[in-house]
């Protein structure tokens, strides 16, 4: 019998080997479209060769996994993921795709024994969650050879996010609370002096953080956004009297349709590109 999985972060994984995995590997195709402006910057921070060996941590459906595996077609791309159901939909998009030089891994990047000699390791908004942000980043240093580089898409502050400002604002009236500092989520990495402190104690040299600008795509039309929406975020509206419920779901339809071009329904966002090397 195979031994059973390490992980240590036991909430992260209810949730995302859960409701909210299973919501995304759902959905996937308007997950993967949201953060595809940011692709491009990324490819070019990553400088992915032909021939390299790439780890993508918190790879979801693996968008970044196959662009990294398209790029490094002599190498080779794995994806890790704390949700089965999305290494599921990742390795079916990968066969579809006809990739070979592509593998996918369920498990928790924060102490999973990765083979060492990595020459990259790549997440676009996958490295956020950690329980021990100190031990998980010690541990992806591992994974890369000297010199190997680490290339990370975070989210800046939560009040740099239009979306994020504009769905609370509609759903509940109000404006997001700030989360609380370095807890893990989604803006657990958007403070620069933080982060450097954070990766320089977990072996990586050279941090930068570049500031990178793009819209985010929540669908390709005001009512497929407003299905998946409501979907993502309906325990907003877990307090609210039906009469209130249908007046903030109708306040978010307008809201997505002041933001919709025929380019998908769109919001301003704001990342850092952190890019580091291993000592
Ligand atoms: C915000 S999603 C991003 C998914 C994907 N990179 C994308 O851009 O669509 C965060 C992902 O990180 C994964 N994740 C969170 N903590 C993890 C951990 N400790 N080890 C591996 N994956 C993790 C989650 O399962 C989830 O799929």
């Amino acid at each position: 019998m195979a031994a059973p999985t390490p992980t240590a972060n036991h909430a992260q994984t209810a949730a995302w080997d859960g409701a909210e995995g299973a919501y995304w590997a759902a959905n996937h195709d308007i997950f993967e479209a949201v953060l595809e402006r940011y692709q491009p910057a990324f490819d070019r921070a990553a400088a992915i060769r032909p021939q390299h060996r790439v780890l993508d941590i918190g790879c979801g459906t693996g968008a970044s996994t196959r662009a990294a595996a398209t790029i490094a077609h002599r190498g080779h791309a794995t994806g890790v993921d704390l949700s089965s159901r999305m290494i599921d939909v990742a390795r079916g998009l990968a066969a579809r795709e006809g990739l070979r030089n592509i593998s996918f891994e369920r498990a928790d990047a924060q102490l999973h024994p990765f083979e060492p000699g990595h020459d990259v390791v790549i997440s676009q908004t996958g490295a956020m969650f950690f329980d021990d942000p100190e031990a998980a980043f010690a541990n992806l240093a591992r994974s890369l050879r000297p010199a190997g580089r680490m290339i990370l898409l975070t989210w800046q502050s939560a009040d740099q996010q239009e979306w994020l400002d504009a769905f609370t604002l509609a759903l509940t009236g109000r404006t997001p609370p700030q989360p609380p500092a370095g807890a893990p989520g989604p803006f657990s990495l958007s403070d620069p002096a933080r982060v450097t402190a954070l990766l320089e104690r977990a072996s990586f040299t050279a941090v930068e953080l570049t500031a990178v600008r793009e819209t985010t795509t929540y669908g390709r039309t005001v009512e497929q956004a407003h299905t998946f929406l409501r979907g993502l975020l309906g325990w907003m509206l877990a307090d609210q009297e039906p009469a209130r419920r249908a007046a903030s779901l109708d306040a978010l339809r307008a809201t997505l349709a002041t933001h919709a071009t025929a380019d998908g329904v769109r919001f301003e966002s704001a990342a850092w590109l952190i890019t580091a090397t291993r000592s």
